[in-house]
């Protein structure tokens, strides 16, 4: 298991620098909004910031918003120190962001960032903050904690929209199954369809090598 995770972080890693140095993506299949809000949040998945860009002028749309960051969450991995989320008010687009960094460390941080201590300030910004949209939103691992995180605040009865970004597969068909389908906000996944790592648990790698994991429905 150890050694899965291991390899699956390096591969997460060495993906990570992709997301915005990829060409421009062309709109195909979906409405003209939704490439746009899809576009628009690929900014916050990448981990722009409070002012901080994502890289090279790619982020203007967040960096040029009205920003703040009302917390952030250190990995306790030994394998990144670092800053691994954020939790931002973006008051141009009324919106309470939960913001996962890629890469934010691997299981430790999946367990920790599930307990309330994520959630938290989203709770309390919501409070202050009455008609702003929650979001939750990460890219690769960050993802995949975005989901588990958004996941658990809707069984709270929060309504939270979900923007996950290449993220490997968190749990089994059940699991998947019951997160695709919340009605407490919307579920966006997308995946590039040469990205190795939203199938590196699924496409028939399942037991005995993977447990068998699955994808939220539909894909983007
Ligand atoms: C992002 O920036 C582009 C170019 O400046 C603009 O056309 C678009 O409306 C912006 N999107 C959002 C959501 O602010
Ligand atoms: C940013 O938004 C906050 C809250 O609405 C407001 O108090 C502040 O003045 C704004 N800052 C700028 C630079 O617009
Ligand atoms: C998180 O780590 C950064 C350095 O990476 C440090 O500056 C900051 O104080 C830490 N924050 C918390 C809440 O521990
Ligand atoms: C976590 O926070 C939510 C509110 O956001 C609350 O409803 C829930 O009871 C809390 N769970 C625990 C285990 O404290
Ligand atoms: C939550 O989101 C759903 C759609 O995803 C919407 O129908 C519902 O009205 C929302 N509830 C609240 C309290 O905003």
């Amino acid at each position: 298991m150890a050694l899965y995770l291991a390899i699956y972080t390096l591969i997460a890693c060495l993906g990570a620098g992709a997301l915005v140095n990829a060409q421009q993506p062309t709109q195909k299949g979906i409405s003209q909004e939704l490439f746009d809000r899809f576009s628009f949040f690929a900014e916050y998945a990448a981990g722009c910031h409070d002012g901080v860009d994502c890289g090279a002028g790619n982020c203007l749309n967040v960096t040029s918003a009205n920003t703040t960051t009302i917390a952030e969450f250190n990995s306790t991995s030994l394998y990144n120190q670092g800053v691994s989320g954020f939790v931002l008010l973006d008051h141009t687009h009324e919106l309470i962001v939960l913001q996962f960094v890629d890469p934010p460390g691997i299981l430790e941080d999946l367990v920790q960032h599930q307990k309330n201590v994520t959630l938290a300030p989203v709770t309390k910004a919501m409070a202050q903050y009455r008609n702003y949209k929650i979001v939750f939103v990460g890219h690769s691992l960050g993802a995949a904690l975005a989901t588990v995180a958004a996941a658990e605040f809707r069984t709270y009865g929060h309504n939270v929209t979900l923007y996950s970004y290449a993220s490997p597969s968190v749990g089994n068909y059940e699991l998947s199954e019951l997160i695709s389908t919340q009605a407490q906000g919307e579920t966006y996944r997308l995946a590039h369809c040469n990205d190795i790592i939203p199938r590196i648990l699924c496409n028939g790698a399942g037991p005995p090598f993977f447990p068998d994991y699955s994808q939220l429905s539909p894909e983007y």
